[in-house]
C-alpha cells in the first residue's frame, strides 16, 4: 500500500465544547501535521445525541450529592454515532478522568502505534458508570489533580501522541534521548553564549570527548531522576538489576 494509501491516525472526540478542538493542535508540529493529513480530527458535539427537546445531557445523581452527571443513554448514542464508515471507533474509546489510570509515555507509544482513539471528555461530576462499562471504556488522568472538564486533558494527550506520529517531528528532535524513553529524565541542556553573567557552562561539554559527554550527561539523568522521582528510580534501578537497563 502506497503512502497516500493509508488512513491517517485518527482522533475522534465527543464533547460539550467542540469550540476547543483543535486549539493548540491546530499549530506548530501538530498543526502542520493536522493539515498535511499525518493524523486527522473529528469532534462530534455531545449535545446533538440528547434525545429530548430541551437538549439535555446531564441529570442529578441517585444517592443524592453535589453537581450533575451525564447521561447513559446520551452518551451511548453518541458512542454510536462516533463509529466511522464500517462501523469502526478510532481506536480505544478512552474516559479522560482524575479516577483513571496514569498516563505515561509507554501507554502514549502504544496509542501512537494504533488506528486513532476516540475521547470521551466529560464536563460536571462524571458520567454514568453504566456506559464506560458497556462501552468498555479506558479511564485515564493526566496527573493528581482535578481539571474543570476532560478537553485540556484529552488536548495534552492528543499532543503526546502526535508528536509521536511518523514525519511529525523534525530532525532536530530524538525521542530515544528525552525524558522517560529510558526510564530516566532528561540530562540539562546548554546553549551559547558559554559564560553568560558569570554562570559557566559544565568544562566537559567543550571539551569534544563524546564518550565523557555521554557519561556525564547519564550521570546527570541518574542524578536528577534519583532527586525529583524517586518512584521513577526505583523502577529503573529494578529493570538494571533485572539486566534490562
Ligand atoms: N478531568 C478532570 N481532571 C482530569 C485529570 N487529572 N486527568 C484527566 N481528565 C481529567
Amino acid at each position: 500500500m502506497g503512502e497516500a494509501a493509508r488512513s491517517p491516525w485518527t482522533a475522534r472526540v465527543l464533547t460539550l465544547f467542540p469550540e476547543m478542538f483543535p486549539g493548540f493542535l491546530g499549530l506548530s508540529l501538530a498543526g502542520k501535521a493536522l493539515e498535511n493529513g499525518i493524523w486527522a480530527l473529528d469532534v462530534l458535539d455531545i449535545r446533538d445525541f440528547a434525545r429530548d427537546k430541551h437538549r439535555s445531557v446531564d441529570d442529578a445523581p441517585f444517592g443524592g450529592g453535589a453537581g450533575m452527571v451525564m447521561r447513559p443513554d446520551v452518551l451511548d448514542a453518541a458512542l454510536e454515532g462516533a463509529r466511522g464508515q464500517g462501523g469502526q471507533l478510532a481506536g480505544p474509546v478512552v474516559y479522560l478522568s482524575p479516577r483513571g489510570r496514569l498516563l505515561d509515555q509507554a501507554r502514549v507509544r502504544d496509542l501512537a502505534a494504533g488506528p486513532g482513539i476516540t475521547l470521551l471528555c466529560g464536563r460536571y461530576e462524571g458520567v454514568d458508570q453504566r456506559v464506560l462499562e458497556a462501552h468498555e471504556v479506558a479511564e485515564v488522568s493526566i496527573g493528581d489533580y482535578v481539571l474543570s472538564g476532560g478537553e485540556p486533558a484529552a488536548l495534552a494527550l492528543l499532543d503526546a501522541v502526535v508528536r509521536i506520529l511518523p514525519g511529525v517531528m523534525g530532525n532536530e528532535a530524538s525521542p530515544a534521548e528525552e525524558s522517560f524513553e529510558r526510564g530516566l529524565l532528561e540530562y540539562p541542556h546548554y546553549t551559547r553564549p558559554a559564560d553568560w553573567c558569570g554562570r559557566l557552562v559544565p568544562e566537559v561539554l567543550l571539551s569534544g570527548h563524546h564518550d565523557k559527554i555521554r557519561r556525564w550527561r547519564r550521570t546527570q539523568a541518574e542524578q536528577v531522576t534519583r532527586e525529583r522521582r524517586p518512584d521513577l528510580w526505583a523502577r529503573h534501578s529494578r529493570a538494571q538489576d533485572e539486566g534490562e537497563g
